[in-house]
């Protein structure tokens, strides 16, 4: 390809990044990277460096870079067909396919799939849907939301909402009043460093309870939850926790969202983080894993006991009044398809449940020791390290340090690409569920290096 040697200032003139400090990018100040290229888990830039990109993008690229299959069939959905909506019963062969072998793989008592775009449009198609569910019920006020602080849910202004973390509220007017925090599920910052975990657990759904009633159970129309924190942190659910919490949501009619946007589709080593850890969703959200980020594509898989009532619901008052033009787009549901064949052909399940299960107790093996590393932590192919000030007594570091920041960057200088959490100062990691054992050795090692040069 020629190269065009004024595409990097364009970008800085012309491109308002998500997610990007505006003012340091637009005026050269913050990095810029533009990505030309990749294979396996490696990615390539335009300066000509090779990195590993072990975040998988935003862990979304699970089959990882470069699949022919994917891209083949893309294309031959393109030449064939490259668009036909959905409405008003329209499918393709793609879509129809897809939505059948979703349903194969899920959870049980599944029954239906919406398909969206990203998982923030898919989220804000389940708050309708239970909207609708309980005004069909003859429960109209029964309309708020209950999500956790450092759960992630998207961007949008219901789903930004629903999103725990501070960066996504501040000076945007959120959260909207219909949502409500409780209690994240992070151990390593429980507020009484002597209790158990199960303890913890047990402490998150009193917790839970409490709100509810001071709310009343009347008005809480739903709980949404990630399987396993994502961005808030990576943080996998303390023992008994959603053992805990389940029975609290069901004793209050309140239906329960688990959003596998992150974890649906192998990364934790179980096909999706419902089964891993026996969560009985009503609703449940998919997005990245479902293509591989290979085309946008996202879905709300909902339960026998949702669509009956949406289907009552439209026998007494027609058409679902909700759809966007790109639903159930067939090129993402033709990379959708090959996808999950993939997934399947490759075994990438059972690699993310053993070579992730290798690659967590190699980095805990080679920083769980270090003074400055207080919790290494993860589940399948996603781990954490958090850094502390002081590991005796669990003093956070100062965030102006940007402690995380820093050694993300010496390690992708280095030739790996982890990701700075936005909330707290933790190093993540989702590599494509291909990793190798000796790739797994190159992120540890890389880590090792950099927390070695920028912590001592
Ligand atoms: C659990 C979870 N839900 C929803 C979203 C939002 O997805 P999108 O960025 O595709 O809108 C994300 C994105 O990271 C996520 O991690």
């Amino acid at each position: 390809m020629l190269k065009n040697d004024l595409l990097e200032q364009w970008d800085r003139d012309s491109f308002l990044h998500p997610s990007t400090h505006l003012g340091q990018f637009a005026r050269g100040e913050a990095p810029q990277r533009v990505v030309t290229g990749g294979d396996g888990v490696f990615i390539e830039d335009r300066e000509g460096n090779r990195l590993l990109d072990a975040f998988a993008g935003l862990y979304c690229v699970n089959v990882g870079y470069g699949r022919t299959e994917i891209a083949e069939a893309i294309a031959e959905q393109a030449r064939e067909l490259a668009y036909y909506h959905a409405y008003v019963g329209h499918g393709t062969e793609a879509s129809i396919t897809l939505s059948k072998m979703i349903l194969d793989r899920a959870p049980e008592g599944m029954s239906k799939v919406y398909f969206g775009l990203g998982g923030s449009d898919a989220n804000e198609t389940n708050i309708k849907l239970i909207w609708y569910y309980n005004n069909i019920r003859g429960l109209p006020g029964k309309k708020k939301i209950i999500s956790r602080w450092r759960g992630y849910h998207g961007s949008g202004l219901m789903t930004g909402s629903l999103t725990g973390l501070d960066l996504f509220h501040k000076k945007f007017d959120l959260p909207l009043a219909q949502v409500i925090h409780t209690e994240a599920p992070y151990y390593f910052r429980r507020p009484d460093l002597d209790m158990s975990e199960e303890a913890f657990s047990a402490w998150c759904a009193a917790e839970l309870e409490q709100l509810i009633e001071r709310e009343g159970p009347d008005t809480i129309a739903a709980f949404i939850g990630e399987p396993l924190l994502g961005t808030g942190g990576i943080v996998p659910p303390p023992a008994g926790y959603w053992e805990a919490i389940q029975p609290v949501l069901e004793k209050h009619d309140i239906l329960l969202v688990a959003d596998e946007v992150v974890t649906g589709f192998g990364r934790l080593g179980s096909m999706f983080g419902s089964d891993h850890y026996r969560i009985r969703p009503d609703i449940i959200t998919i997005a990245k894993g479902l293509t591989s980020a290979y085309a946008p594509l996202s879905g709300s898989i909902v339960s026998d006991k949702v669509w009956k009532v949406l289907e009552e619901g439209t026998d007494e008052n027609g058409p679902i009044g909700h759809g966007w033009t790109y639903s159930a787009h067939p090129i993402g549901a033709a990379a959708g398809v090959a996808n999950l064949k993939l997934i399947d052909d490759l075994g990438l399940v059972k690699n993310a449940g053993e070579t992730g299960g290798y690659f967590v107790n190699a980095m805990r093996a080679a920083l769980g020791d270090h003074p400055n590393v207080g919790d290494v932590r993860g589940e399948g192919m996603l781990c954490a390290v958090e850094l502390v000030e002081d590991k005796a007594d669990r003093v956070f570091m100062d965030p102006a340090k940007k402690a995380a920041a820093g050694i993300v960057g010496a390690m992708a200088a280095d030739g790996v690409i982890a990701r700075a959490m936005p909330q707290g100062d933790i190093i993540g990691f989702a590599p494509p569920l291909c990793l190798s054992r000796a790739e797994a050795d190159q992120i540890v090692a890389a880590t090792a290096r950099a927390v070695k040069a920028k912590l001592g």
